[in-house]
């Protein structure tokens, strides 16, 4: 038990699967997801995805799952009986805690009422769904197959058949305005989920919207604007006892992601498929992986070698601790100090803390927590670098 002993472990263990593959490429997205109009043979991914889980276990044995997340690309449209396969492996190899969170990522159009029963028998307990707007014109710009109502009903079926359910929304979309968003998300919040993750639209490197934008063919919300709507979004959620637990992800008490919590907690989780990252405790040092991502590729190195590593990178202790500040300070609940004395090997300046907090930018909880306030969150990259240097 080097990790434990080595204090940078905390007891969070758990699986991010990537399936790599979309119906078609939505214009903003810069996630790895390819198209492959003539179908895929998913029983030789399959094997692949089983072979490299069978090469992480024998890196983290041991271990007790929490948390398993198939995300994508479109990983509905998966086989249930390879979403099965993949589970049944993941107990063979490892204990899975009996309260384990299983997401799935599922976006509107793939969702039919029996293909998501195949998932449930499989093991899965919770569904995120890729709503994105619940407005026609948006959704059509935002290249989506599914339309209002197919996300409503798709909604109403995950509903039914999960314990556990949240959808993606995309706001601050060109030409929204305050009006528009405030009807849109009360309407969102009127449809009972528990948990809401509401993010901000970026324009990212390398998409079509990043040419269209530098054509000057986006009207984007000016930073005026943005802050708006960010603030309405935290206001009305609160209202509605679903109050933001991370920047953009709002649940009722008890409803977060747990799988999340655990990046944002900074445990320790194995990443396999295309393009998926990973951070392993192995002899008390962590480690930063990547595997390929082309999925054909990654396959063939997966036959070959058991693995689709490209990257497997060993963390220095300040990349490290700078780490967890990142992630940490997304969080309501913000980062244990101690935590980051023993990670670093230093504590956090005081003199910085101190200038935050005269900002408003920071505070201190009754347990001991250092945390960002919603005043600071708008800045919180700024707030960050501050504290890592
Ligand atoms: C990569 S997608 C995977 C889920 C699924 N394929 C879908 O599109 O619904 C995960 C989420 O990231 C969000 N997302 C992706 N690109 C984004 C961008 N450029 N700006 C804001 N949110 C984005 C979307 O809300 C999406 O639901
Ligand atoms: S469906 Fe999701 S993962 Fe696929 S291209 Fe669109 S946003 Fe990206």
């Amino acid at each position: 038990m080097a990790n434990l002993a080595s204090g940078r472990a905390n007891g969070l263990f758990g699986i991010y699967v990537h399936w790599p593959f979309c119906a078609a490429k939505c214009p903003y997205c810069d996630f790895n997801s390819h198209v492959r109009q003539g179908g895929i043979d998913e029983a030789y991914f399959r094997d692949a995805y089983l072979q490299e889980l069978a090469h992480f276990a024998s890196l983290t044995p041991g271990r007790t799952v929490q948390s398993i997340f198939f995300g994508g690309g479109t990983p509905s449209l998966m086989e249930p009986r390879t979403t099965e396969a993949i589970l049944d492996a993941i107990a063979g190899h490892w204990t899975i805690a009996a309260d384990a969170e299983i997401t799935l990522e599922a976006n509107p159009t793939s969702v039919e009422a029996e293909r998501f029963r195949g998932y449930r028998q499989a093991g899965v307990n919770r569904v995120s769904l890729g709503v994105q707007s619940l407005r026609e014109e948006p959704l059509k710009r935002l290249g989506r197959l599914h339309s209002v109502t197919e996300a409503r009903l798709a909604v109403g079926i995950a509903q039914s058949i999960f314990e556990r359910m949240s959808f993606d929304l995309i706001y601050a979309r060109p030409e929204q305005t305050l009006k528009d968003w405030q009807s849109e998300l009360q309407e969102a919040i009127g449809m009972g989920s528990e948990h809401l993750s509401l993010y901000q639209l970026t324009i990212e490197q390398g998409t079509r919207y990043f040419d269209l934008f530098n054509q000057g063919k986006l009207l984007m919300p000016d930073a005026d604007l943005s802050a708006d709507l960010y603030r309405l979004t935290q206001d009305l959620t609160e209202a509605a006892g679903l109050s933001a637990y991370e920047i953009s992800n709002h649940a009722r008490a008890g409803e977060e992601s747990r799988h999340n919590l655990l990046y944002w907690r900074y445990g320790e989780y194995v990443g396999i498929g295309a393009g998926a990252h990973g951070r392993l405790l192995i002899d008390g040092v962590r480690h930063a992986t990547a595997t390929e991502r082309l999925p054909e590729k990654w396959a063939e190195q997966v036959a070959a070698k058991g693995s689709g590593l490209v990257t497997d990178d060993r963390l220095t202790w300040e990349e490290e601790s700078d780490e967890f500040l990142v992630m940490g300070l997304r969080l309501r609940e913000g980062i244990d100090p101690k935590r980051y004395e023993t990670l670093s090997g230093h504590v956090l300046q005081q003199k910085q803390i101190d200038e935050l907090r005269a900002l408003g930018f920071v505070e201190y909880l009754r347990n001991g927590n250092l945390r960002v306030t919603p005043e600071g969150w708008p800045v919180l990259d700024a707030v960050v670098a501050d504290l890592a240097t």
